[in-house]
């Protein structure tokens, strides 16, 4: 008998319907469109609304997901995110109820931008080991409301959004296996992107620092899950990497030995919706005919923790909803 892998078979996203441009946030700080554009590759974002919150989005994803999949529940339910409706409890309960799913295992997974890929890796390994038989995860965030809006190295890169991936079981060769992953953390860097618990605490970002240690993270993330994979970087269809900055994404893709022609970007027209980039940038790299069933593909992020990991699968069978 073959060994079980987690088959993601369903994809989704939601975004807000508020759009901010670059013109707009150079009229309440000192930038402009063309300093955007050219250091970050970011056109536009979503900013959610008064009463628009993460587990809202997370549910309209989630649903967009099992729909996707052709199913209306899962044994296993996580939410990545670091900005959950409440300190406690967590979001993920919240979102299974919204679901109509009750009694099943529901929890949050805190690791900022690196949330989808250690829920997604998690999850596979739950359903590998036989521990359950199906599982939804989901990435949302809402940054911008922890963003100083006179900030202009953070104000003008994060967006609020979600997506979600509908994994069940079933063997390494259908399309949509997760078939190796890589997650890390190194708490000594927890200063570099933080909101720190004081009274009127924003996001806090040490820019330069991030760019720099995310490039190398990522790009050595992608080779571990290669050699465990056993493919070649020429292997690899398509590099789906967090997007927070296109000079990052293509700086990973260099490092890494992969294309840049093979970099999926979704950025330019939502920022770095932080938890929710991942899911978001394959729905998008499908509706665009980007990708095929079967193709070899690396996910690689990192975050606040500091956090990074990468997984290596194959593009899934999966209809999706365009989001925009
Ligand atoms: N508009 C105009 N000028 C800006 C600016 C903005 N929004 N932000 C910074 N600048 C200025 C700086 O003041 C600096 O000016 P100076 O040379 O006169 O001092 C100059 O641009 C360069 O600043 P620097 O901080 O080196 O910019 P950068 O090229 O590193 O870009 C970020 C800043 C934030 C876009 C970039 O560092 C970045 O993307 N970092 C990683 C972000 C990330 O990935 N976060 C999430 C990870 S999970």
């Amino acid at each position: 008998m073959s060994a079980v892998s987690a088959v993601v078979r369903g994809l989704g996203g939601a975004l807000p319907e508020r759009v901010v441009t670059n013109q707009q946030l150079a009229s309440l700080v000192d930038t402009s469109d063309e300093w955007i554009r050219r250091r970050t590759g970011i056109v536009e974002r979503r900013h959610a609304k008064a009463g628009e919150t993460t587990s809202g989005l997370a549910t309209a994803a989630a649903q967009r997901a099992l729909a996707s999949a052709g199913v209306r529940s899962a044994d296993l339910l996580i939410v990545a995110t670091s900005t959950p409706d409440k300190v406690c409890p967590a979001t993920a309960p919240k979102v299974a109820a919204n679901l109509g799913i009750r009694g099943v295992a529901a929890y949050d997974v805190s690791a900022v931008c690196s949330g989808f890929v250690y829920a997604l890796a998690t999850a596979s390994w739950a359903i590998s080991s036989g521990a359950v038989e199906s599982a939804l995860v989901i990435g949302a965030d809402t940054f911008t409301r922890l963003i100083d809006p006179t900030d202009r190295a953070t104000a003008i890169i994060f967006g609020d959004g979600a997506g979600a991936a509908y994994l069940s079981a079933g063997t390494a060769d259908e399309p949509g296996a997760v078939l190796a992953s890589t997650l890390h953390s190194d708490g000594t860097g927890e200063t570099l992107i933080q909101v720190p618990r004081r009274d009127g605490a924003f996001f806090e970002m040490q820019g330069k620092e991030v760019f720099t240690q995310a490039v190398s993270a990522m790009s050595d993330s992608v080779h571990t899950v290669l050699a465990k994979v056993g493919w070649t970087a020429d292997d690899v269809d398509s590099l789906v990497a967090h997007q927070a900055n296109l000079r990052i994404l293509n700086a990973v893709a260099s490092v890494a030995g992969v294309s840049t022609a093979k970099v999926e970007i979704h950025l330019d027209r939502v920022g770095n919706t932080s938890a929710a980039s991942i899911p978001l940038a394959m729905t998008d790299a499908e509706l665009r005919g980007h990708r095929a069933p079967g193709d070899k593909v690396v996910l690689t992020a990192f975050g606040g923790g500091i956090t990074w990991g990468a997984i290596a699968m194959t593009w899934p069978v999966v209809t999706v909803i365009d989001p925009h």
